[in-house]
């Protein structure tokens, strides 16, 4: 059930993003992964999660700092993306907005996600992230 959706969700954001990365087959011991877009419908990429792992969006992955604009997470995970490095979310570089969102099964437009406080602008935000399963 959970690798159906997975394939699934990953299928879906290929059609919506022109350009993602190469299609992975999931074999019996895929990690499961989440998708993230730098602009809507454009530089996707699939991020492989490990569970409860810090993700900073740093070295190979820079290009996606304070660049995330949507981002697909399969059914069974939940994910918080971060303003802050290292997955803590102190708010104190970014007042007025929230520091952290929490986001699960969909396809989310950053420019409204459901924040701590309502409803939320994160794009162009996110400094780090992560996923656990639910
Ligand atoms: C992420 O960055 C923070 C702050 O620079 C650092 O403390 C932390 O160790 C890093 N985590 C990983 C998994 O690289």
């Amino acid at each position: 059930m959970f690798k159906s959706k997975t394939l699934f969700a990953s299928t879906l954001t290929a059609l919506l993003c022109f350009v993602s990365a190469a299609p992975t087959k999931p074999g019996p011991d895929a990690s499961p992964s989440i998708q993230v877009c730098t602009t809507a419908g454009t530089g996707c990429v699939t991020l492989p999660v490990v569970s409860d792992d810090c993700v900073n969006l740093t070295g190979g992955l820079s290009f996606l700092d304070q660049e995330i604009t949507t981002a697909t997470i399969p059914g069974g995970l939940i994910c918080t993306f971060f303003q802050d490095f290292g997955c803590t979310a102190t708010g104190v570089t970014n007042a007025g907005t929230d520091s952290e969102i929490v986001l699960q099964e969909g396809t989310w437009n950053f420019l409204s996600v459901p924040g701590l406080s309502g409803p939320t602008n994160f794009n162009d935000l996110t400094n780090s992230l992560t996923c656990s399963p639910l």
